[in-house]
């Protein structure tokens, strides 16, 4: 039973990837070629994305070694993974005495640390107890491996990226070109909403989600979607759009107290993990979703699309253009976002 739904989730894996994401999930391929050493560590890697998050990362021949960092729990998971036959040599690190060897020598710091929403609440009521940790654990980042590129998963994400940007400023580590908001999961669900309703292949979609990564500032672009779909009307572009926005809470509910998004977390985390990876190892016309330092519009952190280079964001591109229902939509979440960054900025600096 665990090995078939292991050969589903790769071969899931697989068809997302098509020709270059994640395409080395094959048995095959398990060896590291010619890739370079690449340490990851994953800060959180005992909760419920954290788990399935190491999962994927050891499945990853891009990772020659993967540290697991938590504030408790770790060493059983690291236990776990490390059993698995794959590149990757897995150490678990546990309390805050050991998170400087965690990240020492890391490439990538992947960050799901932190608590999460139960039904009724929103992203920001998260904001008290995780921008603490997100602060903590960024200055240690800053002073263990303070060039290393951060995937911030935590939330609320439009606030805790410009808390890692500011700590990062204080300690003299700052580079944009750095960090990011991991908002892959709403381009995840974009593209499964779509190719459900307009019924085209899952696999084959391509949709960009801009803007942040909560409620109204989640945009999905959906007049680029390719391959296109003439048969949606507007009110279907309205659903869909309010269903990739929701998604977060769809989950939320029917996990019924129990948390929030963990295993498409996990995948649409090792999905980016791995973009970011193969960006660093100089494969060309890697593109994803992220949420940056930008100045594609008046907000200073902002999500589109971002292609990825050896030093990280190589280039933020454009928005491209716009239904009439899109451009309404980026100035309705202009206020929220921005006072998310702000809050985020105030608490940073306080
Ligand atoms: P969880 O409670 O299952 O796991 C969180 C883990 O973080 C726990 O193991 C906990 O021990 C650990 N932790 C707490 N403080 C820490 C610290 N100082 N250092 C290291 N580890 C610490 O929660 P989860 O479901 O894995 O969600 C984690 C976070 O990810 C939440 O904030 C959630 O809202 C967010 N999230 C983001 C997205 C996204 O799209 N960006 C999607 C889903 C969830
Ligand atoms: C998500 O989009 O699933 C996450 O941000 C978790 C949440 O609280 O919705």
């Amino acid at each position: 039973m665990k090995y078939l739904m292991l050969r589903s989730l790769e071969t899931a894996l697989r068809r997302r990837a098509s020709s270059s994401s994640l395409s080395h999930l094959s048995r095959r391929s398990y060896s590291s070629g010619s890739n370079p050493e690449r340490k990851v560590a994953v800060l959180g890697a005992a909760g419920g994305i954290g788990q399935p998050l190491a999962l994927l990362m050891k499945l990853n021949p891009l990772v020659s070694k993967l540290a697991l960092y938590d504030i408790a729990g770790t060493p059983g998971v690291a236990a776990d993974v490390s059993h698995v036959n794959t590149r990757s040599e897995v150490a678990g690190y546990m309390g805050e005495d050991q998170l400087g060897q965690a990240l020492e020598g890391s490439d990538l710091v992947v960050i799901p640390a932190g608590v999460p929403r139960k039904p009724g609440m929103t992203r920001d009521d998260l904001f008290n107890i995780n921008a603490g940790i997100v602060k903590s654990l960024c200055t240690a980042i800053a002073k263990y491996c303070p060039n290393a590129i951060v995937n911030m998963i935590s939330n609320p994400v439009n606030s805790t990226v410009p808390i890692a940007a500011e700590v990062f400023k204080k300690a003299g580590t700052y580079d944009e070109k750095k960090l990011f908001g991991v908002t892959m999961l709403d381009v995840v669900r974009a593209k499964t909403f779509y190719a459900g309703k307009a019924k085209v292949p899952v696999a084959e979609v391509n949709v960009p989600v801009v803007g942040g990564h909560a409620g109204i500032t989640i945009l999905p672009l959906f007049s680029q979607v390719t391959p296109k779909s003439n048969g949606l009307s507007d009110e279907e572009i309205k659903a869909l759009t309010k269903r990739t926005q929701d998604g977060g809470t769809e989950v939320v509910e029917a996990k019924a107290g129990k948390g929030s998004a963990t295993l498409s977390m996990a995948y649409a985390g090792a999905v980016f993990a791995d973009a970011c990876l193969k960006g660093l190892n100089g494969v060309p016309d890697i593109v994803e979703c992220s949420y940056v330092q930008s100045s594609i519009t008046e907000l200073p952190f902002f999500a589109s699309k971002v292609r990825l280079g050896k030093n990280g964001v190589e280039e933020v591109l454009g928005l491209g253009p716009l239904s009439d229902f899109e451009k309404q939509g980026l100035e309705n979440l202009k206020a929220e976002l921005k006072s998310s960054i702000e809050k985020g900025v105030k608490f940073a600096n306080q």
